[in-house]
């Protein structure tokens, strides 16, 4: 099933595909810039609001130091579990 990734704040569509093994992964390779440092969803600089839809995160232990948690995810370790669009 081929979701799509809206980043809004630059203004890009694009369409989940499997080799990716995360949002951030996507993200880099469609131009989009999401400020990262561990890569593995522990410290939470790749943190972004999620606007809408659902997300997977197999490592989420980051989000203890980013402000409204409940509203962000770590691209880093996310991926689409439905059509998202997201402020990046
Ligand atoms: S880059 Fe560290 S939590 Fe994503």
């Amino acid at each position: 099933m081929a979701f799509t990734v809206e980043f809004k704040k630059s203004g890009k569509t694009v369409e989940w595909e499997d080799r990716y093994d995360s949002i951030l992964e996507l993200a880099e390779d469609n131009g989009v810039e999401i400020d990262n440092d561990c890569r593995q969803g522990v410290c939470g600089t790749c943190a972004v609001k999620l606007i809408s839809g659902q997300v997977d995160m197999e490592e989420d232990t980051g989000l203890d130091y980013v402000e409204d948690p409940e509203q962000m995810i770590l691209t880093c370790t996310a991926v689409p579990k439905s059509d998202l669009v997201i402020d990046a």
